[in-house]
């Protein structure tokens, strides 16, 4: 180990080392901050930030007491780090965040020595829900995709018949002497093409998507302009648009669909005095579909709305899960594919009496211009 140690300080200068340790730290998963004799605030990286919900220009020279100025426990285990110089582990703590949201975390708090002095306290984070959510996340993807299989397979074993019944109602139509009968025949060939419709939407998701240069707010303001027309009441939506979000590499045609179906169903989710905010923001060191990315938009499509029914909460991105009588149970379906086959995610929660729909797309390489 020595030996490897040695080897790479030869290879590296110490302006690499020191370069890449910060490079290091900036794309931990966990959420570190480093407090100085002085309890003040002396480094945080993008997990941290991420996990605060505040940038570092606004955390940096704090205290615990103001980094966390509902939560007095960070402020009483820094000090006893610095008192007793040992390492203390707490899990489930119960950190109030700025939006004053409350989020558990695990928590390590490790003494950094020099010369045998404790000079700084090094604080680590990892949020115990993000955990439980992510194996969540990877149970639901994997029922997702096999319900989605098997859909595909039904839909083509329904399409295919589908032709002859419409194209043999079509012929018996002209053979008919009792016109009284057509109104048979037009039932077939009526439930035929709805029976169609229904399948060419279900399958519409799985094409491939076509990318190209995409603004996100372009989209959302197209959908709005297409919610809007479609109404017969006055909607009342808000926008939280967060300007500095790069365009992003997308299929357009699939980024309007995945975000109608989600606005049309805060419309319909919500009566004349409820509204609905769409916000954008970025998102740091995220995970989605298993896997981290430094950089990430999301759409928040927030109602003050009832929620959606608890009988069918669970189940509700799965297809033909509907809570409207006329129904069809495919828009979170659709959305979820589209998105999901851009690397994204639909995240839902029910919070503070609103309802959340949350797109997230991935920033990669050569995603963002
Ligand atoms: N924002 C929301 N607020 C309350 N309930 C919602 C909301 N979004 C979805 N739902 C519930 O989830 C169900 C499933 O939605 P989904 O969009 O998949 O299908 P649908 O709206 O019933 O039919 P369609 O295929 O026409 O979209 C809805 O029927 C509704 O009960
Ligand atoms: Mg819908």
């Amino acid at each position: 180990m020595k030996h490897a140690l040695k080897e790479c300080n030869n290879k590296y200068t110490m302006t690499q080392l020191e370069e890449r340790a910060v490079r290091i730290f900036d794309h931990l998963a966990t959420a570190v901050l480093l407090f100085d004799e002085k309890l003040h605030l002396v480094s945080i990286n993008s997990a941290g930030e991420n996990l605060l919900s505040l940038s570092s220009k606004r955390l940096l020279g704090k205290t615990p007491g103001e980094v966390w100025p509902n939560t007095p426990f960070f402020t009483d285990a820094i000090k006893n780090s610095f008192q007793f110089a040992t390492t203390r582990i707490e899990r489930g703590i119960e950190m109030q965040l700025i939006n004053q949201n409350t989020i558990k975390v695990d928590c390590i708090f490790t003494p950094l020595l020099i010369d045998e002095v404790t000079k700084e306290i090094l604080v680590e984070l990892v949020s115990a829900d993000a955990f439980v959510r992510v194996m969540q996340e990877f149970n639901q993807e994997t029922v997702q995709k096999a319900a989605k299989e098997s859909v595909q397979g039904m839909a083509h074993e329904i399409k295919n018949p589908l032709g002859g019944i419409r194209g043999a109602a079509q012929l018996m139509e002209k053979e008919l002497d009792d016109k009284s009968l057509l109104e048979y025949t037009n039932i077939i060939i009526n439930e035929s093409d709805r029976l169609r419709n229904f399948v060419d939407r279900m399958m519409a998701a799985n094409t491939h998507p076509v990318k190209s240069e995409t603004n996100i707010h372009e989209i959302v303001e197209y959908v709005v302009s297409i919610i809007s027309a479609e109404s017969s009441r006055n909607l009342n939506i808000q926008k939280d648009y967060d300007p500095s979000i790069p365009s992003i590499f997308a299929d357009r045609e699939q980024l309007i669909q995945a975000v109608l179906n989600l606005l049309r169903n805060a419309v319909q989710a919500t009566k004349e005095d409820e509204s609905i905010l769409i916000r954008t923001r970025i998102q740091r060191q995220i995970t989605i579909q298993n896997k981290l990315n430094r950089l990430a938009v999301q759409i928040d499509i927030i109602d003050n709305g009832p929620g959606i029914p608890a009988e069918i909460e669970s189940g509700v991105f799965y297809p033909m899960v509907t809570g409207h009588a006329g129904g069809t149970g495919l828009g979170l379906s659709i959305a979820q594919q589209l998105i999901q086959s851009h690397g994204g995610k639909i995240n839902y929660e029910r919070k503070e009496n609103c309802t959340y729909f949350s797109i997230l797309f991935p920033i990669e390489h050569g995603n963002a211009k």
